[in-house]
């Protein structure tokens, strides 16, 4: 067992060897209020538009169950795991430009902790009940920060999130759209928010040692990759976005695996031109498994396809969602280990297994897997 005094924050991809991670938590999650970021609309689970509150006890107790159970399949092979600390989601906060009826929660772990090599960045995000989450992650980064000597603490500029971060009536006006138009503003990257401040989502970003792929979004906008540009000048800074009318974090849309592999989202096509960076180096572009379920759990707003937001433990081992069978086999015939974990209760509570962890130490270092670089791109 690792000494715990011992906190190594080291971490460049998504592959290399895991010994550290945290591992996000569901107490207290909220649907929250609505806010010009985002309505949650669930009429049949009793949450319709305007509505909020905490989800109903059983489903966070279940997805605790989950949640720990990961945990200890972690801790059984040899992995640290830290939990961070819940506040109570239910609360207004509060800045001098808005009031937000609600917080949300911290199971995603991923979504407000962005680690890169020796530096833990938190992002606050675009939602306002997501504003103050990183609180819960303070115990947690005070800790590393006093045991790791090398740990360096970043925050990004916390986003004013005034009216003028959004586009008017956004949602409104996207309702009434067709398939077709709303296809064709994704295209632009005309979503819901305005270029004002830079706004990131940790989970938007897929690490690849010196290069990293952004993915523009809802929860994303050009000034954050920009931002994320200047801060990480010493890397490669990639954008790609797929064919999505509302993309939300790239973890469950390209998904590297180890070196030479990344899974891609069948329902979601690359551009070819922005894929070159990989064939050009090698990389085979595996399309991913057709996920078990067709529809999402109830209250969750992520998609079906978290069936391929999956966890590597090392290059040759890897945590799927114990009812995706067939990304399960995929995975196998690819020559990986797969570790199943029962993870669907846990889902609409964030996400799968990639969204609910943050890497703090994997073995290994800074790498050149894409020493061809694609001009422009
Ligand atoms: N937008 C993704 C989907 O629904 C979910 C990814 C969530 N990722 C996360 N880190 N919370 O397919």
């Amino acid at each position: 067992m690792q000494d715990r005094k011992k906190t190594v924050t080291n971490s460049w991809n998504g592959w290399d060897p895991l010994k550290h991670v945290i591992v996000g938590r569901a107490d207290g999650t909220m649907v929250q209020a609505p806010e010009l970021a985002i309505e949650q609309d669930w009429p049949d689970y009793g949450f319709p538009r305007g509505k909020y509150g905490h989800y109903p006890k059983e489903m966070e107790e279940k997805a605790n169950e989950q949640l720990d159970n990961f945990a200890k399949i972690l801790e059984s092979r040899g992995i640290r795991v830290d939990r961070p600390t819940p506040i109570d989601f239910s609360q207004t906060v509060k800045t001098p430009d808005w009031n937000q009826e609600s917080m949300f929660g911290c199971m995603p772990p991923r979504d407000i902790i962005f680690i890169l090599g020796n530096q833990i960045l938190e992002s606050t995000g675009s939602y306002r009940s997501r504003w103050f989450e990183y609180l819960c992650y303070r115990p947690l980064l005070e800790q590393y920060f006093e045991e790791d000597p090398n740990m360096r603490w970043e925050a990004a500029p916390k986003p004013r999130l005034a009216d003028l971060t959004y586009k008017k009536n956004f949602w409104k006006e996207w309702r009434t759209l067709r398939k077709e138009e709303q296809m064709e503003r994704a295209k632009n990257r005309d979503w819901v928010l305005t270029e004002v401040e830079p706004v990131f989502a940790p989970a938007d970003i897929a690490r690849f040692g010196k290069d990293l792929i952004v993915q523009p979004s809802t929860v994303t906008n050009m000034a954050g990759v920009d931002w994320l540009r200047r801060h990480f000048s010493e890397h490669r800074v990639h954008v790609m976005n797929f064919k999505e009318t509302l993309p939300v974090h790239i973890d469950a849309t390209w998904v590297p695996l180890r070196p030479g592999l990344v899974l891609y989202n069948v329902g979601r096509p690359f551009v070819p031109a922005q894929a070159k960076l990989f064939e050009v180096n090698d990389w085979e572009i595996v399309e991913c498994a057709t996920p078990a379920h067709e529809v999402s759990a109830p209250l969750s707003f992520c998609s079906i396809w978290l069936a391929m937001n999956v966890l590597s433990l090392d290059p040759k081992t890897i945590c799927v969602e114990a009812q995706e069978t067939a990304q399960m086999e995929q995975l196998n015939k690819l020559g990986f280990e797969v570790i199943p974990v029962p993870f669907w209760d846990v889902s609409p509570f964030g996400g799968g297994l990639h969204c609910a962890t943050a890497d703090v130490y994997r073995e290994g270092s800074c790498e050149d897997y894409l020493p061809k670089q694609v001009k422009d791109f």
